[in-house]
C-alpha cells in the first residue's frame, strides 16, 4: 500500500521511512506509515500552495508588464477592476435604432466598410463624437441576442475589439464595437490578388502576433473558455498604433450558420481539417486557424487566394511541403529578420499539425515572446540553430 502511494506520487521522503520500518513491530510500523503518509500529503500540500501563489506572481507580473508596456485604455482599465466591478456589462450600451440611423447616415450605403458572417458592417459616429463600428443582423434575428450580447461585455482585453453597446428593436439586431482605424492585418500585407505588398516589417508582424495570440489565449482562459471559430486574418483588426485587436469573438450563437460548412464553395483554408459534424470545436481548431494567420503574416501571401485552382498554390499545403521554410518567407521584409520569420513559420507548421500535437495558445503566446527577445537581443546568430518548443507546457 505504501509502496504504491510511494510510486504514485513520488515523494522520495517515503522510501528510507519504509526501510528502516521493516523490523519494528507491526503497530509501530503501521503508525508511521501513517505519518508518513501524513507528512507526506503535508509536503505535497504545501508544494501546491507554494505553486499556487508562484503562479499567481508569475499572473501579475505578467500583467504589470502587459499595462506598463500597453496604452492606458479605457477597456485596461476595465481588466484590472473587473472581478470587483459587478458584472462586467455596466458599460455596455442599449442604443436605438434612430441613433445608429444618425450615427450611420440614415444606414447609407456610403457607410458599409465590410460584411461579415454576423451582417453588414457599417462606420458609424454616434452623437457623444465616438466613432463605431456597427454590425447589422441581417438574417433571421437570432433568439438570446440579449443573453449573449451580455456574454460578450463581460470579455475585456487590450487585444480584443470592445462592444460598446447593442440594439434590438422591432426584431433588428445590432452590435456596436469600438472602430478601429486600419482595418484588418490583411489590407497590410496582400493585394486583392492575394501577393505580398509589403507594407510591414517583421518586428510589426511579431508584435501583431503576439497580441493576436494574447487576445485568443484571453479567450481560451476565460471559464468556460470561449472558442472564437471564426478567427480568420480578416479578423484581427490594427488600431491607430497597429496594436491587434481580434474581433467578432462570441458570435458563434448568434450565426445560423455552421463554421464546419462554410460559407460558400470556396475552400476556406483557415478552417481546421480535422474539424466536421461528428466532432466538436475545441481550442485545437482555433490554434490551427492561428497557424494559418502566422502563416499568411510571415509569407505575406492570402491563404485564402482567389487563384487557387490547384492543392499546390494551398499556403499551408505549400508550407508543410517547403524543403527550406526561408523560400517561404515574405521577399519583401529584409534579410536581416529572416530567421525571426522562420521562426514564426515552424511555430505556425506546429499549429497547423494533426490536432494532438497543437501547442496551446499559451504555450504559442510563450513561443513567439521567446523570438521576440532573440529577436531584440540580436543573439541568434551565436545561438545557431535555435530549438523551439520547451516542453514544460505542451
Ligand atoms: C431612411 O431610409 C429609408 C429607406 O431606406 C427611408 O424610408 C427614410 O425616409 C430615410 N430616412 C431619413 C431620415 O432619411
Ligand atoms: C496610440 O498611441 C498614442 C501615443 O502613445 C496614444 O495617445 C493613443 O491614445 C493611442 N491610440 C489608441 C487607439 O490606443
Ligand atoms: C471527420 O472526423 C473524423 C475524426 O476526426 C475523421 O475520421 C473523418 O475522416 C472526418 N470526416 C470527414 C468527412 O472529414
Ligand atoms: C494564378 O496562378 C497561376 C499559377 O501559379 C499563375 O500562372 C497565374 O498568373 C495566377 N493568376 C493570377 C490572376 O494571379
Ligand atoms: C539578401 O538576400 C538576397 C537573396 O538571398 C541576396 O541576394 C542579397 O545580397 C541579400 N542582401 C543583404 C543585404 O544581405
Amino acid at each position: 500500500m505504501a509502496a504504491s502511494f510511494d510510486g504514485n506520487s513520488g515523494v522520495p521522503t517515503l522510501t528510507p521511512l519504509q526501510q528502516n520500518d521493516v523490523k519494528k513491530p507491526r503497530k509501530q510500523r503501521v503508525a508511521a506509515i501513517v505519518g508518513g503518509v501524513g507528512a507526506a500529503l503535508l509536503v505535497v500540500g504545501f508544494m501546491v500552495l507554494v505553486y499556487v501563489c508562484l503562479m499567481r506572481v508569475k499572473r501579475s507580473i505578467r500583467q504589470t508588464s502587459d499595462a506598463e508596456t500597453s496604452v492606458p485604455s479605457p477597456s485596461a482599465e476595465l481588466d484590472r477592476t473587473y472581478p470587483y466591478a459587478g458584472d462586467g456589462t455596466q458599460n455596455l450600451r442599449q442604443l436605438a435604432v434612430l441613433e445608429l440611423k444618425h450615427a450611420t447616415n440614415n444606414f447609407s450605403d456610403s457607410n458599409i466598410i465590410g460584411e461579415g458572417s454576423f451582417g453588414l458592417v457599417y462606420m458609424g459616429l454616434l452623437q457623444d463624437g465616438s466613432m463605431v463600428t456597427i454590425k447589422r443582423h441581417l438574417h433571421t434575428p437570432a433568439q438570446n441576442f440579449v443573453h449573449e450580447v451580455k456574454h460578450i461585455a463581460r470579455v475585456h482585453h487590450r487585444h480584443l475589439v470592445r462592444l460598446v453597446g447593442y440594439c434590438e428593436e422591432n426584431h433588428q439586431q445590432f452590435l456596436v464595437y469600438d472602430y478601429i482605424s486600419n482595418g484588418n492585418v490583411g489590407n497590410f500585407l496582400y493585394d486583392s490578388e492575394g501577393l505580398p505588398i509589403g507594407k510591414l516589417n517583421m518586428r510589426q508582424r511579431l508584435l501583431i502576433a503576439i497580441g493576436a495570440a494574447k487576445g485568443l489565449e484571453h479567450l481560451h482562459s476565460l471559464v468556460p473558455p470561449l472558442f472564437h471559430m471564426h478567427f480568420r486574418t480578416r479578423n484581427v483588426l490594427l488600431d491607430e498604433n497597429f496594436t491587434a485587436k481580434i474581433s467578432d469573438y462570441g458570435l458563434s450563437k448568434l450565426l445560423i450558420e455552421d463554421p464546419r460548412v462554410g460559407s460558400s464553395s470556396a475552400i476556406d483554408c483557415f478552417l481546421d481539417p480535422e474539424l466536421n459534424r461528428s466532432n466538436h470545436f475545441s481550442a485545437g481548431s482555433d490554434v490551427y486557424s492561428f497557424g494559418v494567420f502566422l502563416l499568411e503574416l510571415t509569407s505575406g501571401h492570402e491563404a485564402n487566394s482567389r487563384n487557387q485552382s490547384n492543392a499546390d498554390q494551398n499556403l499551408v499545403l505549400q508550407a508543410k511541403r517547403s524543403s527550406d521554410v526561408g523560400d517561404y518567407v515574405d521577399k519583401t521584409i529584409g534579410n536581416q529578420t529572416v530567421d525571426t520569420a522562420k521562426e514564426m513559420i515552424e511555430l505556425a507548421l506546429q499549429c497547423v499539425d494533426v490536432s494532438e500535437r497543437r501547442p496551446s495558445m499559451r504555450h504559442i503566446v510563450m513561443e513567439l515572446e521567446g523570438i521576440q527577445e532573440r529577436e531584440i537581443s540580436g543573439l541568434r546568430s551565436e545561438i545557431g540553430a535555435v530549438t523551439l518548443g520547451s516542453e514544460l507546457f505542451t
